[in-house]
């Protein structure tokens, strides 16, 4: 950027100042982007997914990763992307029909169940999302009845958070988060195996990435 030309009158020092000013947003943009595929694909690894694979998003928030997940399984493959806020709902089925992406299908659900046809998935990603649960063990019971015998279910969490928001009606665990231990106990309790955990999800230390497996009948 040449601002030289564009503001004759502003001192040398400003002008840099200026400069930096437009150029650390994009420098920021561009290493999200890249920490954002960097986690994509561990994404797609742990969940070993391929062409044709059908994933949920469970909680999928503002349909983020339900996009990417869309990219990755491509036409032949389908994404459910639930969410329990209506309003987010819309706002997912809305962006990936901007995205040009027709493999999706958007699902309310609430605090007791996830919306899921029974035994629908390869795969699914709760990223950050399972400590929100109100009623984990519903949840967890549908998890697994959504799930097909042999597929996998990936958990991105936080250890629990106590300077960030206290979440209403969920389980008291220390904080915004849920510690890893507890998550493998409540998991593994309901028939899950676990087959990967994964810590430093991002490079974060209090991020983990916990994988589990429903037996093969
Ligand atoms: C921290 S956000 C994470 C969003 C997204 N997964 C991401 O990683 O960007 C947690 C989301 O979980 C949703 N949520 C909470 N309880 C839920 C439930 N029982 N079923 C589905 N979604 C739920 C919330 O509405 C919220 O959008």
């Amino acid at each position: 950027m040449h601002l030289a030309g564009l503001a004759p009158n502003l001192s040398d020092v400003t002008r840099v100042r200026l400069s930096l000013l437009t150029l650390v947003p994009l420098l920021i943009g561009c290493t999200s982007a890249r920490a954002r595929a960097d986690e994509a694909d561990r994404i797609a690894a742990v969940l070993q997914l391929r062409v044709g694979s059908i994933v949920a998003d469970v909680g999928a928030g503002e349909g983020e990763w339900s996009e990417i997940l869309a990219r990755s399984v491509g036409p032949t493959g389908h994404v459910y992307a639930t969410e329990v806020k209506s309003h987010l709902v819309e706002e997912i089925g809305e962006r990936l029909r901007d995205a040009s992406l027709t493999n999706f299908t958007t699902v309310e659900g609430d605090q007791e169940r996830t919306g899921l046809p029974a035994e629908c998935c390869d795969a699914i990603l709760l990223r950050m999302v399972y400590h929100h649960f109100e009623r984990p063990e519903l949840m967890r019971a549908d998890l697994w009845r959504a799930l097909r015998p042999g597929g996998l279910i990936a958990m991105v969490d936080i250890v629990p958070q106590k300077n960030w928001r206290q979440l209403d009606n969920v389980p008291d665990r220390g904080g915004h988060g849920i510690p890893v231990d507890d998550l493998i106990t409540e998991l593994t309790a309901s028939g899950l195996q676990l087959v990967e955990h994964l810590e430093d999800w991002n490079g974060e230390e209090d991020r983990y990435c916990l994988v589990f497996r429903k037996p093969s009948t």
